[in-house]
């Protein structure tokens, strides 16, 4: 099987990478990721890409000049598909036209509901019963392209940001490998 290359972006503690990477080691599975990209020069999850010798790049600068030098890395590496995994920046309309319907993201909510930050903190707080996380297509606009998979989460009386976090994050690491096994029809 001819994998397809993928790039994944981070700006933290990076685990749905580290996930990406392991799931992307069984021979089955339709991508390899081929370059890490970080805006961010500390983010914790530049060390899976160390550990699992993957090329990456840390680039914290303006978004024009973050852009233009990361869209010449993706040409370089033929990169067929970019995988937003905890990447904190907005990109540009432009850049997402160049891959359009190649970018996707991770979100920590049964998009469409609580797009954008604190998704944890807003579920809690209007006494949601479920949450969860969505991988989704990425579009101009936040948080609101073509849905992949979402994986549901159930709310308890005594969850709170830290106990929600960490059940939404196992099913994330489930729920990106299944998307990207979806988009390649492996699913
Ligand atoms: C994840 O919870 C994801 O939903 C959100 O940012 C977090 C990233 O975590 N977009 P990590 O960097 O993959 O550990």
């Amino acid at each position: 099987m001819v994998k397809k290359r993928a790039c994944v972006f981070i700006s933290g503690s990076g685990t749905n990478l580290r996930e990406i990477i392991r799931s992307s080691r069984d021979y089955s599975f339709p991508v390899k990721v081929c370059l890490v990209v970080s805006n961010n020069k500390k983010a914790k999850g530049i060390i899976f890409a160390k550990k699992f010798s993957i090329p990456f790049i840390c680039i914290s600068t303006s978004k024009y000049k973050f852009e233009k030098t990361i869209l010449k890395k993706l040409f370089e590496y033929k990169i067929d598909i970019i995988c937003l995994a905890g990447f904190m920046k907005i990109l540009s309309k432009k850049f997402i036209r160049n891959f359009k319907g190649k970018i996707i993201n991770i979100h920590p909510s049964l998009l469409p509901k609580y797009k954008g930050l604190n998704t944890f903190q807003r579920a809690l707080k209007s006494n949601e019963k479920l949450t969860g996380c969505t991988v989704h297509f990425v579009n101009e606009k936040l948080d609101s392209g073509k849905i992949i998979i979402k994986k549901k989460v159930n709310i308890y009386k005594d969850d709170n940001i830290e106990t929600l976090k960490k059940k939404v994050q196992f099913e994330e690491y489930r729920a990106y490998s299944s998307a990207i096994r979806k988009i390649y029809n492996l699913n």
